[in-house]
């Protein structure tokens, strides 16, 4: 694979667990329709997003395709060129302030809707079909005109559905539930001319540079701010050049046939993907894909892991003999004292774990050793494990229990059971499946 500009800041940006909009819906991040030859094409007289001068808003679509807001112009996705605003929404003002799009299950007219500031008013979207012009203290009371910023901010991710408004040095953060409004100031945040959430990922851009936050704390990660183009866009000459490793780009490609260490999913909804030291977030694919390094979520943990599991809104991970819970917030956080004996803690053996699997509801945790199926009631004490049964597949790589029923990953293939006692009741083995075309959106064939 030749990997020139572009390409090479793509593999650069992976390393370094970075954010990288373009692994966008199916496309398989390491291949050619990431084509490194077009950088930016300019149109006469039309800006250069690569111009170093920024963007007045940024913001993605329902369908999770991210627009760049400058003056009169907006770039669509990654790679597009500059177009006038109105060719998508002709009632919009030139020079924006902030846009967003919300979300908010519950509240079904705003779910998903782009939200367009300027001055005193705000224009509300779905997709591009107009929906209302107000006036921002009518439909925000509280939310103050001028803005400079906005971003959305889920329930998981945040507290409540939230929105972040920003202006000045001041941050405004609305709750959707209960519509209350607090103001704060982020110390070391900086000035927020435009700020975007993608994947689970929250930042703030000033003119290129931008800084990643914790959006319920505004504590800021080591390591910023970055430029916007070196990550967010492609741009001649820029980018790193140096990560060139077939086995890493296997591990960063979903859709390789790598096989994953695990899956989970919490209580909130969230489901994951572990493969090797990183992971893939499952449910938020409308927005692209990435693999982020384990430990920028689940902070202590390093390399492959043998089981996972949800249970009483914590997640549990198995490594070796030590067990790391985290409770499931919005943040994962490891609660103290851990990690702990895996044997003295759940009544398992503190090696050959293969994988683990909670259905939810139950409090009966699985735990597959080579062809072996054990249980252990994690309401029990002492938690002691079960006999074992014997499968019908010698060896797995994860399971997950979830509304579908129990699911093996076996390599790149997997096998669903309607419920645990049809996975040790087994009389035949279940027809295998892609796990790249139903878990993670890969083209088939890719
Ligand atoms: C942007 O990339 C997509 C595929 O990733 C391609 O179809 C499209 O033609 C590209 N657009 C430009 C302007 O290069
Ligand atoms: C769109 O905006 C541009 C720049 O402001 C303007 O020149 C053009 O006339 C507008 N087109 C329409 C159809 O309003
Ligand atoms: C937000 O409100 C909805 C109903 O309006 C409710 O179902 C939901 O549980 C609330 N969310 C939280 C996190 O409290
Ligand atoms: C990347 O690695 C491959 C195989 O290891 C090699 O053939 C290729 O020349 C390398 N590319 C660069 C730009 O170093
Ligand atoms: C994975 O795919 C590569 C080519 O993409 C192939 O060379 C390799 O043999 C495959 N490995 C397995 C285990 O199927
Ligand atoms: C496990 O096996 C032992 C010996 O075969 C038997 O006595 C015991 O009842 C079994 N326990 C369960 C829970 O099935």
């Amino acid at each position: 694979m030749k990997c020139l500009l572009g390409g090479l800041c793509v593999c650069w940006s992976l390393i370094l667990g970075l954010p990288f909009p373009l692994m966008k819906s199916s496309s398989n991040i390491m291949h050619h329709e990431m084509s490194p030859h077009h950088p930016q094409h300019s149109i006469p007289g039309f800006p250069d997003r690569c111009d170093g001068l920024g963007f007045d808003a940024i913001t993605p679509d329902e369908q999770g395709v991210i627009f760049y807001f400058r003056d009169e112009f907006l770039w669509k996705g990654f790679n597009g060129s500059a177009e006038f605003i109105n060719n998508t929404w002709p009632l919009l003002p030139t020079h924006i302030d902030a846009a967003l799009r919300i979300h908010h299950k519950h509240a079904t007219g705003h779910h998903d809707r782009m939200l367009f500031f300027k001055g005193n008013q705000v224009w509300q979207y779905y997709g591009t079909t107009f929906e209302g012009k107000f006036l921002i203290h009518e439909k925000f009371p509280g939310i103050p005109d001028d803005l400079e910023a906005a971003v959305e901010c889920p329930v998981g991710e945040c507290a409540q559905d939230s929105i972040l408004f920003f202006k000045g040095d001041m941050v405004y953060h609305l709750n959707l539930n209960t519509t209350t409004v607090k103001a704060r100031s982020w110390q070391g945040l900086g000035h927020c001319g435009a700020a975007l959430r993608w994947l689970e990922r929250v930042y703030c851009f000033d003119g290129t540079k931008f800084t990643r936050f914790q959006p319920s704390t505004g504590h800021i990660p080591s390591g910023y701010p970055k430029d916007a183009r070196d990550y967010f866009m492609r741009c001649e000459g820029r980018g790193h050049a140096s990560w060139n490793k077939t086995s890493a780009k296997s591990i960063h490609n979903r859709c390789s046939n790598e096989s994953f260490e695990e899956f989970n999913e919490d209580q909130i909804g969230r489901m994951y993907a572990f493969r090797k030291n990183w992971y893939f977030r499952l449910d938020t694919k409308r927005d692209g894909w990435h693999p982020w390094p384990i430990h920028s979520s689940w902070p202590s943990i390093h390399g492959n892991i043998d089981g996972v599991f949800s249970w009483d809104k914590k997640m549990y991970f198995i490594q070796g003999s030590q067990l790391f819970i985290y409770k499931a917030e919005a943040q994962y956080t490891l609660i103290i004292g851990y990690p702990k004996d895996v044997t003295i803690e759940l009544g398992i053996p503190s090696t050959g774990v293969d994988a683990t699997f909670i259905c939810p509801g139950t409090s009966l945790l699985y735990v597959i050793f080579g062809n072996q199926v054990q249980s252990v009631n994690l309401e029990q004490t002492p938690r002691a494990l079960g006999n074992g049964t014997r499968m019908g597949h010698p060896h797995v790589d994860g399971a997950i229990c979830n509304s579908n029923g129990v699911h093996l990953f076996i390599g790149t293939k997997y096998y669903r059971y309607d419920s645990p006692n049809d996975l040790v009741a087994w009389k035949s083995i279940p027809d295998a499946r892609s796990i790249s075309l139903d878990f993670m959106s890969c083209a088939p064939g890719g």
